[in-house]
């Protein structure tokens, strides 16, 4: 006989006792607020699809970082639109290129904010795809010294940390050797570990303009069927030598989370990504749901299945929200 003697609603009746016996206090302190880099000055323009998020150039960029410090927030992520793509991506890599601009700017600025990096070739390729392509097959081994050199030149701009998020095999180890090589020992790697083939990139793909030109990315992206394969992912880019591991997206996949917690006690983020955000601000535009109450709820869910560093582009607001309590 547990009731009446047991009352789980007795710790529930006021807010002091709710936020006394709170399991999870979602914070400012692994926020990560995601940015799109254009060429050109005075460009801000808004990506249709994410209310609220911005194609920026440097210039611009580096005002929004200013408001993304003072909000406490520690943490920003680079995606590049290059002024040309082509079939191998190079502008990736480009020492002037506008993610490498952008790095160099934020830190002349002095801000109290880390600088990672996304590494990947799609928004840089005519055709779209992660890595170098031979018809309609991407190729793996071939694609590694590209991602190392676009890599190289964050680090040598003054990345942080450095995201792999392309998925071809071996990125972590030939971006380490790459670092290392050029002494670049302290710079981080956050691999995109388990990164899966998600109709939740949409609006993202219109804001990096990186949408695939032909197939999809199903030979190198995950299966959203497969939990246990992510534990494989982790263990290998673990070994190649990544500092952080990411799964992504985060809502779909809150048990993948809590399984790559459970196994490994490496520091682990998840990407609330543009197609979670997007539904957020598209029902709330309507009225349809409480913008405030939703990605509260949605972010501390992700830090409560074992993420302590979450990237989205909420961060901004979620930040505000929780300063004023
Ligand atoms: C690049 C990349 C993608 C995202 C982050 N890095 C898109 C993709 O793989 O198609 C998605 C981020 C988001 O949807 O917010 N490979």
């Amino acid at each position: 006989m547990t009731f009446p003697t047991h009352r789980p609603r007795r710790l529930r009746r006021s807010e002091a006792l709710r936020g006394f016996v709170r399991e999870t206090n979602l914070t400012r302190s692994g926020l990560v607020y995601p940015m799109f880099v254009s060429p050109g000055t005075s460009v801000r323009e808004e990506v249709s699809s994410m209310p609220g998020v911005f194609q920026q150039s440097v210039d611009r960029i580096v005002e929004e970082c200013y408001e993304v410090a003072d909000l406490g927030i520690p943490a920003v992520i680079l995606f590049g639109l290059p002024e040309r793509k082509d079939e191998t991506g190079s502008e990736a890599a480009a020492a002037d290129g506008a993610v490498q601009r952008a790095i160099e700017a934020i830190r002349h600025a002095k801000l109290n904010l880390l600088v990672i990096t996304d590494v990947c070739l799609c928004e840089y390729t005519s055709h779209g795809h992660c890595g170098v392509v031979d018809g309609e097959i991407v190729l793996n081994d071939p694609s590694l010294e590209l991602l190392a050199n676009a890599a190289l030149s964050h680090a040598r701009a003054g990345a942080d940390i450095v995201a792999p998020s392309d998925m071809m095999d071996g990125r972590v180890a030939a971006i380490r050797a790459k670092l290392d090589e050029h002494k670049f020992h302290d710079v981080a790697i956050l691999s995109y570990a388990a990164k899966y083939c998600s109709a939740f990139y949409g609006p993202f793909r219109e804001a990096a303009q990186s949408a695939p030109q032909f197939g999809d990315r199903r030979s190198y992206q995950m299966d959203p069927a497969n939990a246990r394969e992510a534990l494989r992912e982790v263990n290998l880019d673990l070994e190649e030598g990544a500092d952080m591991i990411m799964v992504k997206p985060a809502l779909s996949y809150l048990d993948v989370i809590h399984r790559v917690r459970e196994e490994f006690d490496v520091p682990l983020a998840a990407y609330n990504v543009s197609g979670e955000y997007a539904m957020v601000k598209a029902a709330a535009r309507n009225g349809w749901i409480d913008e405030k109450r939703a990605a509260l709820e949605i972010l501390t869910s992700i830090q409560r299945a074992g993420a302590s560093i979450i990237l989205t582009y909420h961060a901004k607001d979620a930040a505000r929200w929780l300063k004023n309590g």
